[in-house]
């Protein structure tokens, strides 16, 4: 079983890297911008850069990914939660670029590399949904051209920390919005969004000091709903059993989310189950994609 994945080198990602490698027929290849980190040497993984902030890193990447034998499972779990406002190299908003544009990009490179039955797992985030009560901005909107340009949105938060959060919550929004699309349009690709929970210990926070991570922390405990906090073994072996477990072979766009110690399949927020929403994200991302490279 061929499997590629982003985000193999930190937190939950790491994890799930680990348990994949731990099966004899699985062969790994990860996009990475670290080397390794500090995975296990294998002769069944396969280290290539990337750096998803660049989208021609991205296109580099799926070549090469592409020379291979087909994709058995894509695990799309690389992502980043910026402190202050920042633009990728190509001139957009880097949490949009990382978290959504660059995997929508390797789901359109990659779509034809992919394996008879084979499957697309989208890492997402409860904080995508207003009900969950995150200390996270929640989404507006998923108006590709505003997320890309932030300075064009009319709704734009006036507080840095406001504008970056919902930059997150809504880069996760597009992640399962992607999942719900590309179900649709290729119902023969097995697709799934993923919610780890909140998952303490990663790097996601890692442009934060901690002692404020320690404040989030109690917030969230008191904020959200107790079966919300999760740890890395827990979500990253979820992660993993998403990417090769027979029973998800059928998966159409569902959303998964880690509730205590289980895995439930769970309803997104209202705009992530909105069908009009889900392909104007797909139509102009695509289209967007096409503006950058010209
Ligand atoms: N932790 C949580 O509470 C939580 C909750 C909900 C959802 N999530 C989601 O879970 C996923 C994993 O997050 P995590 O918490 O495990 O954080 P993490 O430890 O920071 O892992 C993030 C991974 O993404 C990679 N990455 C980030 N920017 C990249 C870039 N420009 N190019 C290539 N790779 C890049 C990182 O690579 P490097 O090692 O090179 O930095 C790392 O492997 C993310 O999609 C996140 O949004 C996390």
């Amino acid at each position: 079983m061929r499997i590629v994945m982003t985000g193999a080198t930190s937190g939950l990602g790491e994890e799930t890297a680990r348990r994949l490698l731990a099966r004899d027929d699985v062969t790994l290849t990860i996009g990475s911008r670290s080397g390794a980190g500090d995975l296990p040497e294998s002769d069944r993984l396969t280290v290539l850069p990337l750096d998803m902030a660049r989208l021609a890193d991205v296109e580099t990447f799926c070549e090469r990914v592409g020379e291979k034998e087909p994709i058995d499972a894509l695990v799309l779990n690389a992502g980043l939660q910026l402190s202050k406002p920042a633009t990728s190299p190509d001139g957009i908003e880097l949490t949009f670029a990382v978290n959504h544009l660059a995997h929508f990009l390797m789901i359109e490179q990659l779509r034809g590399r992919l394996a008879e039955g084979a499957r697309v797992v989208l890492t997402a985030s409860g904080t995508h949904d207003p009900k969950e009560k995150a200390p996270v901005t929640p989404p507006d909107h998923a108006n590709v051209d505003w997320l890309a340009y932030p300075d064009r949105d009319p709704q734009l938060p006036k507080g840095t920390r406001q504008r970056v959060m919902r930059a997150y919550s809504t880069s996760k929004l597009c992640n399962i919005l992607t999942a719900h699309e590309l179900a649709r349009r290729h119902p023969e690709v097995a697709t799934l969004a993923f919610d780890p929970g909140y998952v303490p210990g990663t790097g996601l926070a890692r442009e934060y000091p901690r002692w404020l991570m320690a404040i989030v922390s109690r917030i969230i405990v008191h904020s959200m709903a107790k079966d919300r906090t999760s740890t890395v073994p827990v979500s990253g072996g979820y992660l993993a059993e998403l990417a090769v477990d027979p029973r998800h072979a059928d998966a159409a766009g569902e959303y998964w989310s880690v509730r205590g110690t289980d895995l439930l399949k769970v309803e997104p927020s209202t705009l992530a189950r909105d069908d009009d929403a889900a392909r104007k994200l797909w139509n102009d991302s695509a289209a967007l994609l096409a503006a950058l490279r010209t």
